[in-house]
């Protein structure tokens, strides 16, 4: 069927069909319908408070959109590919459903304003609900911190056995990385806190309207200073896209921890058999795609952004059919941003630890090496020398095959005389551990706070998501 374009009184011919499904945004935009209604409506109320419409014209009008909505709720819309986006799908709509006093809809509006009114209604509430998800991620890292808190484990650099810290700090050290992203999460909501409606396709429009009230309706706090800037920037879906991509980098990170951890030669972890796979081939095989995975969608969560902010680059103002890009971006980023939070936390909160395993692990592993350079420094001697003492205690240990806790005080008294009986409980992993208080350290205290902090960062947030 051909309908007839709202823009079609200047065309003699009909689009090639081609051009209009290259042209087109409804198959992805639909999604925008409920921010597209609720900022029609706004535009209603706003027009007949200012007079531009009649009150009954206005009723209409809503009602109408109220009709649209029923329509969209019951999958009895009939939605067309040639109505281009989801902004002329309503209108056309609405045509039908009211005759002429339809096309009074639009009346000091563009699609310009419009859709930009719809994405940053969308950001918004997309920028909320990952920061939600992202306190749903916290409190299960929260959980897992806490099944074995002060057990020992080796901590890495590297990936090399380099100092022990407590189990419950490396998971705390993700923690407050995530809390930080929530952060970005809200302030990447506040980015989208601005209302274009009213810029018109670029210049304002010589009706009398009030921004402000739309704002306040939609609850903006802040409306455009430009309307050509109003119509023509994406910033706000870029710094929400940033938000994700290093949301992704993180997970990512927390993905591979996953990976290497559930991996025979660590094994200080399992997964649920709910949030692993099996192999095809390999019976014994227990995979962690799920970790995996996450791991993956870093780099489309990043490539997104990538797309977003190449779209923008050398854009002529104001509106330009390129933003019309900025969607599936968009959408994919938050998308998969949204499922990677969710599936990744149900696998923490499944998360088996092998305690045993980590204490074995820091067993004869030269971890607590730095204390024998630590108890010399503090005696006096400067702490490159005592380095390099210690270095060699640890170089003829791993000659002789022989653990750091297997020396004795006579014999380390032969490499300095400033060694001290104490240096031989600093060298047990959990008493090196235990010396480690300065703020944010790993000892046993210091974790506490980290963990009192952390609840208390999470009081009401995870309610929210
Ligand atoms: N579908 C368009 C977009 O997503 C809406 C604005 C179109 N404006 C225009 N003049 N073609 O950006």
């Amino acid at each position: 069927m051909t309908v007839e374009k709202a823009w079609g009184g200047r065309f003699r011919e009909p689009a090639a069909a081609e051009a209009e499904a290259f042209t087109a945004s409804l198959p992805f935009d639909r999604r925008l319908w409920p921010e597209d209604l609720a900022g029609s409506r706004a535009h209603v109320r706003m027009l007949a408070a200012q007079g531009i419409l009649g009150r009954e014209e206005a009723d209409q009008l809503l009602r109408g959109l109220d009709a649209v909505e029923a329509e969209i709720r019951a999958d009895r819309f009939p939605w067309r590919r040639e109505d281009e986006d989801i902004h002329m799908a309503v209108e056309r709509r609405l045509a039908e459903l009211l005759g002429p006093v339809a096309g009074k809809l639009h009346t000091a509006r563009s699609r310009n304003d419009q859709v930009a009114l719809d994405t940053h209604l969308w950001a918004r509430a997309a920028a909320g609900r990952l920061a939600g998800r992202v306190a749903a991620l916290q409190a299960a890292l929260l959980e897992v911190a806490e099944r074995a808190p002060e057990a020992v484990m080796p901590g890495y650099t590297h990936l090399q056995h380099a100092q022990p810290v407590l189990w419950a700090h490396h998971w705390l050290a993700f923690f407050f990385m995530f809390q930080r992203d929530r952060e970005r999460f809200l302030r990447a909501g506040e980015a989208a806190d601005r209302m274009p409606l009213g810029a018109g396709a670029l210049a304002g429009t010589p009706f009398p309207v009030d921004p402000a009230r739309v704002a306040a309706e939609l609850g903006f706090s802040r409306l455009y200073e430009n309307s050509m800037d109003a119509v023509s920037d994406r910033d706000y879906l870029a710094e929400l896209l940033f938000a994700c991509a290093l949301t992704a980098a993180h997970l990512s990170r927390l993905g591979e921890t996953l990976v290497l951890w559930t991996s025979r030669e660590f094994a200080f972890v399992e997964l649920a058999d709910a949030y692993a796979t099996g192999s095809s081939i390999m019976p014994q095989k227990k995979n962690p795609d799920v970790a995996e995975l996450v791991r993956g969608k870093a780099g489309r969560v990043y490539g997104d952004l990538m797309a977003l902010l190449t779209v923008l680059k050398g854009l002529p103002l104001a509106y330009a059919s390129d933003l019309q890009e900025d969607k599936e971006a968009s959408f994919d980023a938050v998308e998969t941003l949204d499922r990677s939070l969710s599936a990744l936390s149900g696998a923490l909160r499944t998360l088996r630890v092998d305690a045993g395993r980590l204490a074995r692990a820091t067993e004869g592993d030269y971890s607590t090496a730095t204390e024998l350079a630590d108890h010399l420094a503090a005696r006096g001697l400067p702490f490159r020398e005592a380095h390099r003492v210690a270095g060699r205690i640890v170089a003829d240990c791993l000659e002789a095959g022989r653990p750091l806790e297997a020396l004795d005080l006579e014999e380390l008294r032969r490499y300095s005389p400033l060694f001290e009986a104490e240096v031989l409980e600093a060298l047990r992993p959990a008493a090196s551990a235990a010396r480690r208080r300065s703020p944010g350290g790993t000892a046993p205290e210091r974790v506490r706070e980290q963990l009192e902090l952390a609840r208390r960062l999470l009081e009401g947030a995870v309610a929210d998501a």
